[in-house]
Formats: structure tokens, C-alpha cells, sequence
């Protein structure tokens, strides 16, 4: 099985949008779900969440930072290269079940992730507000696609330099003290979410991230993606990568996800 990469394009600094022929994983694939990425036989296995996918094409999108050396390697591929391996989709689906008004959080690349949510609680017949940040107007992706999706779009950036100056974290207790809304779904940093869900626990609003722990098989068998949720041990690959808000340990995350910094400054 080959896996052609169809397109290419850069969205932001640093930020590829790489539509891949996977027509496996595409038929098979639902919001909320990801695939794990080898660029090539050696390749570290990379999980990406399917920011789009064309069941008739038989295409994935995926979304990535160019952070280290694989997601930098993976961006130097053009269209008509082929990728090593796609394995997926993995995970559980988005639940979009429910009824009432809807609020989803993406902070920086976790923007790519929303968009799929977004789209399938519209699909549901769900009132969405997409609330996107950046940290500057440079790095803010996917504005149109959003447009396009979402009921209401709303935009921070950090410093200012495009929509509402401040955290989108901010238009979130602001949008919570105004309006009526059953569900909100984030991702994005870790503090981001952490953030999200200490502003909607004292209104007792659902709340669902989407969790990005390290992982290597994404399958279950090697335990590095362990997250603590409701004080118990859950497999972000398997169990996840969404869980309730309210119940997950974000400091635990937090201090898992930064294990290997040192040695991804070294060779990254
Ligand atoms: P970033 O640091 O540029 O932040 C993006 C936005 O998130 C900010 O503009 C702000 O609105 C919000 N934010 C950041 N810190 C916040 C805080 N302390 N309180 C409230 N809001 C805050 O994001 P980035 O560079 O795109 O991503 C940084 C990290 O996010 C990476 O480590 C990446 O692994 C992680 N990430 C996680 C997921 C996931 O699956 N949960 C998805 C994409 C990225
Ligand atoms: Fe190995 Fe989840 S990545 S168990």
C-alpha cells in the first residue's frame, strides 16, 4: 500500500496542510480520530488528527507543526512522494449526540483538530461558536474553513494583531456569562484546556478535550500515553484521546509531555 501525497501547502509559519491518498483510513474515518504518520521506513511514528477526509477520493488531511525533526521531515515531502505507513483511523469518535448550543475552543494547531468537531456537531444539527486563537495573526489557520462551518466565529490573538487581544479563554468566560450552551469541546495547549475547563466547572457546562499525550504502538499495548482521568489510568490512544474535562489530571499531562523536551532540543 502506497501512500501518495497529493498536495502540499503551507498554511502559517511553520504549519503544513498535506492531503494524503489513505483510502482505507478515509472511509473508515470519523470526527475526532487520528492516524499515526511514518514519513519513511525509519520515521518516528507521528499521531495526527484527521483534519478532513473524503470518503469518495479515498483522501486524508492532516495538519501539522513543523516542530522537530519528523514533522520536519514529513514537510520537505512534495506531492507525488509517497508516505511510508498511515495506520488508522484510531481512537473513538467525536459523541455529537445531544441537544443545545455548542462551544468549541481551539487554541494555535489545535485549531486543525476543532475544525472536524465543529463540522460534526453541525452536522447534528447543533448551534456551533468557533473561538480560535493565536498567538499573533501570522500563525492563525483554517479562518475560512471556519467561516464556512461554524455559526459564529470568534477570533484572539495575543498580541492583538487580528480579532480581540487576550487568551481565547477569554472570550470564553465572556460568551459563558452571556449566553446558554450545553457543551464545549477544546484543544489546544495543555494550560489552554486546563483553562477551559476551570472556567466552565463552576457552571456545570459538559465539557470534553481532546488530550495529546505522547505515544508510541497508539494502539494500546505500550502504556505511554497513560493520562489520569477521575484519578484512574486511561490510554489516551485508546480510551481517548477525549475525555471529560472535568475529571482529567492536566498537571500529570503537563509534566509527562515535557519527559523528553531535553532531548527533542538536542536532535530536533
Ligand atoms: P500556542 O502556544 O500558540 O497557543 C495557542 C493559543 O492557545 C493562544 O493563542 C491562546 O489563545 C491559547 N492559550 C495558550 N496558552 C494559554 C493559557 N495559559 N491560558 C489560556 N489560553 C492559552 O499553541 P501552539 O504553539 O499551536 O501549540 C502549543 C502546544 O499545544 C504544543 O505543545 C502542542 O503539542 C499542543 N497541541 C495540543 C493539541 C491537542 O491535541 N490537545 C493539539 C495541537 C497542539
Ligand atoms: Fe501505546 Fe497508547 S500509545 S498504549
Amino acid at each position: 500500500m502506497t501512500y501518495k501525497i497529493i498536495s502540499s501547502d503551507r498554511i502559517a509559519d511553520s504549519v503544513v496542510r498535506m492531503v494524503i491518498s489513505a483510502p482505507e483510513a478515509a472511509r473508515n474515518a470519523h470526527a475526532g480520530q487520528f492516524v499515526v504518520v511514518m514519513a519513511d521506513e525509519k520515521g518516528e511514528r507521528i499521531p495526527l488528527t484527521m483534519a478532513d477526509f473524503d470518503k469518495d477520493k479515498g483522501t486524508l488531511t492532516i495538519i501539522f507543526q513543523e516542530v522537530g525533526f519528523s514533522t520536519k521531515a514529513l514537510g520537505r515531502m512534495r506531492p507525488g512522494d509517497a508516505i511510508y505507513s498511515v495506520l488508522g483511523p484510531l481512537g473513538k469518535p467525536t459523541h455529537t449526540e445531544g441537544s443545545g448550543n455548542c462551544i468549541c475552543v481551539g487554541g494555535g494547531v489545535g485549531i486543525a483538530e476543532m475544525w472536524p468537531v465543529a463540522r460534526a456537531l453541525k452536522d447534528a444539527g447543533r448551534h456551533v461558536t468557533c473561538i480560535a486563537g493565536a498567538r499573533t495573526k501570522g500563525l492563525l489557520i483554517l479562518e475560512e474553513e471556519l467561516k464556512e462551518t461554524c455559526d459564529e466565529l470568534l477570533i484572539a490573538t495575543d498580541d492583538g494583531s487580528y480579532g480581540s487581544k487576550g487568551f481565547v479563554t477569554d472570550i470564553l468566560s465572556e460568551k459563558i456569562k452571556a449566553g446558554s450552551y450545553s457543551y464545549i469541546y477544546a484543544i489546544g495547549p495543555v494550560p489552554m484546556m486546563k483553562k477551559v475547563a476551570d472556567i466552565s466547572r463552576p457552571h456545570k457546562i459538559k465539557t470534553v478535550v481532546s488530550l495529546n499525550p505522547l505515544m508510541v504502538d497508539a494502539t494500546g499495548m505500550c502504556g505511554v500515553c497513560r493520562c489520569k482521568v477521575e484519578g484512574k489510568t486511561v490510554f489516551g490512544c485508546v480510551d481517548g484521546p477525549e475525555f471529560d474535562a472535568h475529571q482529567v489530571d492536566f498537571d500529570e499531562l503537563a509534566g509527562r509531555l515535557s519527559f523528553f523536551t531535553d532531548k527533542e532540543n538536542q536532535y530536533g
